[in-house]
C-alpha cells in the first residue's frame, strides 16, 4: 500500500496511511523519522501492537526512557499504562480521568524525553481528547513585549511543582532523582534547529531570577498565545490509533472524561542520541 501523509493543523500534525508499524521496513523508518521531524505529531490508525510490539517500535527511534512515576509491576517496564481503569479497588495505571493541563513530558529532567507514544486499547465515547499546540511556530508569531520576557531567559523546572499544581505525589526516592532543573525558554530542536517556546504549565515553577508569583502571569500569556486555534491540533482517539509526539517543540493537554467510561492507553517515551540531549 502506498504510504501518505497527510497534514492535519495549520502549521504541524500529520496523519499517516499504509505503514503497519509491526513491520516497519527501512525505508518506512526513514519516512516516520523524517515526518516526525516535518510535522511533530504523527498519527497513525488502525495499528495493532501488544506491549512487546509498542516498545520494538520505539527503540527504533531512540532510547526508551523508564518514567521518572512509573510503578508498574506487570508486563513490559517500558511500557507505562495511562488509565482510569481499576482491578481490585486499584488503579491499573496513572493520570485517571482527569483534565490534564498544557504540558510537555518529563521537561523537569536534566535530559527530557524527546519523544512519547500513546496507543489507544480502549477510548471513551465522550471527552478524553488529547489537544497538541505548535511551540515553534508560537515563538515565530510571538508578540515584541513577550519576546523580550523569553529570549536569552531561562526557566526553572521541577517535577514537585506538578505534584502542587496537580496534586500528584512523588515518593521520596523519585523526588531524589528529580531535583529542580534549567532549561532555555527557548529551545533549540536538536535535529531540525528549530526554536520554540519551552515551558510547561505544570512543571515549571518560574522564570530564573523571578518569583514564581512573578513568572505565572508571564506563563499564562504564552499560554493563551500558543494555544490559539492556529496553532492546535486536537486528536479525537480510536482503539488501535497511536499518535507519536515531540516534547521539544510541542505542548499537549487532555479533557477529563466521565470515570464510568474506561479508558486505556500504553504509553512510550524515547530520548535523542546521547551527544543531542543537550545543551539546547
Ligand atoms: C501523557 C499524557 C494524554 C492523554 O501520557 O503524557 O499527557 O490523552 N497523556 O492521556
Ligand atoms: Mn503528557
Amino acid at each position: 500500500m502506498a504510504i501518505s501523509v497527510r497534514r492535519l493543523a495549520p502549521t504541524f500534525a500529520a496523519e499517516i496511511e499504509g505503514i503497519d508499524l509491526n513491520h516497519l521496513s527501512p525505508p518506512d523508518l526513514r519516512t516516520v523519522k523524517d515526518a516526525w521531524l516535518a510535522h511533530k505529531v504523527l498519527v497513525f490508525h488502525d495499528q495493532n501492537l501488544d506491549e512487546d510490539g509498542l516498545v520494538n517500535f520505539a527503540q527504533q527511534l531512540g532510547e526508551i526512557e523508564i518514567h521518572l512515576r512509573q510503578s508498574r509491576t506487570t508486563g513490559r517496564r517500558e511500557v507505562m499504562l495511562v488509565s482510569n481503569k481499576t482491578e481490585d479497588g486499584k488503579p491499573i495505571g496513572r493520570l485517571g480521568n482527569q483534565e490534564l493541563n498544557w504540558h510537555m513530558d518529563q521537561i523537569f529532567m536534566a535530559e527530557p524525553t524527546a519523544g512519547t507514544i500513546l496507543y489507544a486499547v480502549e477510548v471513551t465515547p465522550e471527552g478524553g481528547h488529547t489537544w497538541f499546540c505548535d511551540l515553534g511556530a508560537a515563538y515565530d508569531t510571538l508578540p515584541a513585549d513577550l519576546r523580550d520576557q523569553v529570549d536569552g531567559h531561562q526557566a526553572v523546572h521541577s517535577a514537585s511543582t506538578a505534584d502542587r499544581r496537580v496534586g500528584i505525589q512523588l515518593s521520596e526516592a523519585q523526588r531524589q532523582r528529580a531535583p529542580e532543573v534549567i532549561h532555555p525558554l527557548v529551545r533549540t530542536h536538536p535535529l531540525s534547529g528549530e526554536k520554540a517556546l519551552y515551558f510547561s504549565l505544570n512543571h515549571t515553577a518560574r522564570i530564573d531570577g523571578r518569583s514564581e508569583e512573578d513568572s505565572l502571569p508571564v506563563f499564562e500569556q504564552l499560554r493563551e498565545h500558543a494555544t490559539r486555534q492556529q496553532h492546535v491540533y486536537e486528536h479525537h482517539w480510536r482503539v488501535g490509533d497511536l499518535v507519536l509526539w515531540d516534547n521539544a517543540t510541542t505542548m499537549h493537554r487532555r479533557d477529563p472524561f466521565p470515570n464510568h467510561h474506561a479508558r486505556l492507553m500504553r504509553r512510550v517515551g524515547f530520548n535523542f542520541p546521547v551527544d543531542r540531549r543537550v545543551p539546547f
